[in-house]
């Protein structure tokens, strides 16, 4: 499929480049040329503007700084998949700067199908995923296009729900990097499921 990105920066690079390998066609979009080109040029896709990655296919990703995600998610068409991977991060206390970025871009843009994912693990990871690292999708609609980027990433999907429950993934990446980033470990709160809970969910 046709993929662009709004941005240059390090998650579109990480991503970018695996959809490339995949057999996607990718647009990188920056608003500097020169930044977007050389981005562009090392994952192998092409490069264009803000506006002109924006419309340039079938998915977007939206990996801009939160602060200015609802604005740039403007240039989106409707009709199209919009990923959406910020995180609003207070960086002084690891809290949420906004509460629930995705359901403002989705209010802000009807028609798009905003689906939140990649947002809980680094664009270190995200270049080079271990085996089976899940990744929650929240979406309302969306979700099979963007399962398949994932698995496209070397990852497995996990459905987590519709769009309203974005903010919880929002939540968890504030409370995982901040206990990330306080020398705890993250992975040590979730067991393997059927260690903590036999086959039957907890509820
Ligand atoms: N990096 C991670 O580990 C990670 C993990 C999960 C989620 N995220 C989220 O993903 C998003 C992108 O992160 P990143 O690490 O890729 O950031 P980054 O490397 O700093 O790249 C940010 C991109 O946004 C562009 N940008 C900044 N301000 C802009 C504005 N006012 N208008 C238009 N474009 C603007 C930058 O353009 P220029 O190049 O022209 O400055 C750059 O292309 C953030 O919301 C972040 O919270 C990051």
């Amino acid at each position: 499929m046709r993929i662009g990105t709004l941005g240059n920066g390090m998650m579109a690079e990480a991503l970018a480049t695996h959809w490339v390998k995949a057999g996607h066609e990718v647009m990188i979009g920056g608003r500097d040329p020169g930044r977007a080109a050389e981005v562009a040029r090392r994952v192998g896709g092409t490069a264009g503007s803000l506006t002109e990655a924006a419309s340039y296919g079938d998915v977007v990703l939206l990996a801009v700084p939160a602060e200015v995600a609802v604005e740039i998610a403007q240039l989106v068409p409707a009709g199209t998949t919009l990923i959406d991977c910020t995180n609003a991060l207070n960086h002084s206390d690891f809290t949420l700067a906004q509460p629930a970025t995705a359901e403002e871009i989705s209010r802000a843009v009807p028609g798009v199908h905003v689906v939140k994912a990649f947002n809980l693990a680094a664009d270190a990871v995200w270049r080079n995923p271990p085996a089976g690292l899940g990744v929650p999708i929240c979406a309302d609609d969306g979700l099979e296009v963007v399962a398949q980027l994932v698995r496209d990433v070397g990852c497995e999907p996990i459905p987590a729900g519709g769009l309203v429950r974005a903010k919880l993934l929002e939540a968890t990446a504030a409370l995982a990097i901040g206990i990330w980033v306080s020398g705890g470990d993250v992975r040590a709160m979730f067991p393997p499921s059927e260690a903590a809970f036999g086959t039957v969910p907890p509820g």
